[in-house]
């Protein structure tokens, strides 16, 4: 079987140049209060496509980056990036956890959007020597963990609307805990679309994100915390949740939309079908129309509701409104399906338990 792992021998060893900080910002960080995504490490990766090909591989201090105001990605929007959680575990080790699944989707995104895509040399050795280097970072407090942020976007300082010739690819880390505090209101949005058929919503791209943000700030004004996107062409459809992908239990069966070029495909989603699917449990992966979902709320049938995603892990769906009726769903912490899955998640990434799936990538 011609495996990831035998891959790796004939993959080339990076030359990167490392450049490191005079002064670490360890000590002063407050490892007790980390919001999602505002401290990152003492150090990022950086690379650059140019002429055709990756070069100038370097890891150097976490700071601003100079580019052209007319640098494409500003305009256009060529931009794809992707999230990935490092834990520590028990005795010491850093665990990734599925870093291959995420370069898989990263270059798929890259494709859609005309960018190159990155060698997994590259995606691979930039991460796991900055991890090494900044691996007092990771932190080891239970609900905590490392998130690695790799993004890539279109440096030509070049007006005219066509793909860029010249890249930057980037990786960020920084110390995180739980991006939602409590259970989530959302909405049905029966009016904005996320990502249309034959359009980019597969892809991680800047754009899917830019906007998404005017539907998710009318609903927070009110009252709700996220959203639920339905298909662009019915509104009938079911298809993510704010950020993350979505699932629902019904009658004891894991329902959840199935992925199609609208939808992101998420690696927290993969993983949580595996656990339920290894527990013997029933899973659906189809479309699915809000009339069920709506139904089953009503009709008591519908046990469990969450957002699956890297940054969110699962996300309780505490209220699900629809056309201005409200439905409250089970107490979050009853609810068996989640919260199993949840736990399950936790135990093989702290590395409490054997990873019978081989989806912790040790370094
Ligand atoms: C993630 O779950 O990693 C995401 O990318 C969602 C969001 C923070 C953009």
């Amino acid at each position: 079987m011609q495996g990831i792992h035998s891959m790796k021998n004939v993959i080339d060893i990076l030359d990167i140049k490392v450049s490191r900080t005079p002064q670490s910002r360890l000590e002063s960080t407050d490892f007790e209060n980390l919001p999602f995504g505002r401290v990152f490490s003492d150090h990022m990766f950086t690379a650059d496509f140019e002429d055709g090909e990756w070069k100038n591989f370097q890891i150097l201090p976490y700071g601003n980056i100079e580019i052209s105001p007319a640098a494409s990605a500003l305009h256009y929007g060529q931009a794809i990036f992707e999230g990935i959680k490092a834990y520590k575990q028990a005795d010491g080790r850093i665990s990734i956890f599925r870093p291959y699944k995420n370069l898989e989707r990263f270059n798929i995104s890259a494709q859609r959007m005309a960018m190159p895509i990155i060698p997994e040399e590259i995606f691979m050795q930039g991460m796991q020597q900055l991890l090494e280097m900044d691996r007092d970072w990771v932190p080891s407090q239970e609900g905590y963990s490392l998130y690695i942020r790799p993004v890539m976007f279109a440096t030509d300082p070049i007006l005219g609307v066509h793909a860029s010739s010249n890249y930057k690819f980037v990786i960020l880390i920084g110390p995180v805990g739980v991006y939602y505090a409590k259970p989530l209101k959302v909405k049905i949005e029966t009016h904005y679309t996320r990502a249309v058929e034959g359009g980019v919503g597969y892809a991680k791209t800047a754009g899917n994100y830019a906007s998404s943000l005017l539907p998710t700030k009318l609903a927070q004004q009110e009252g709700f915390d996220q959203l639920i996107w339905t298909d662009a062409k019915e509104h009938a459809y079911i298809e993510e949740s704010g950020t993350t992908n979505v699932m629902f239990v019904i009658n004891d069966t894991l329902i959840t939309p199935s992925t199609r070029d609208s939808i992101l495909d998420g690696v927290t989603r993969h993983s949580i079908l595996d656990l339920a699917r290894s527990w013997g449990m029933p899973v659906e992966e189809r479309r699915v129309t809000v009339t069920e979902v709506i139904e089953a709320a009503q009709n008591g049938t519908l046990q469990d509701a969450f957002g699956a995603g890297t940054a969110a892990t699962i996300a309780h769906i505490a209220e699900i409104t629809y056309e201005g009726k409200k439905y409250t769903l089970p107490e979050p912490s009853s609810r068996a399906f989640s919260n199993k899955a949840l736990q399950a998640l936790k135990e093989i990434r702290y590395g409490l338990v054997p990873d019978p799936f081989g989806w912790n990538h040790l370094i």
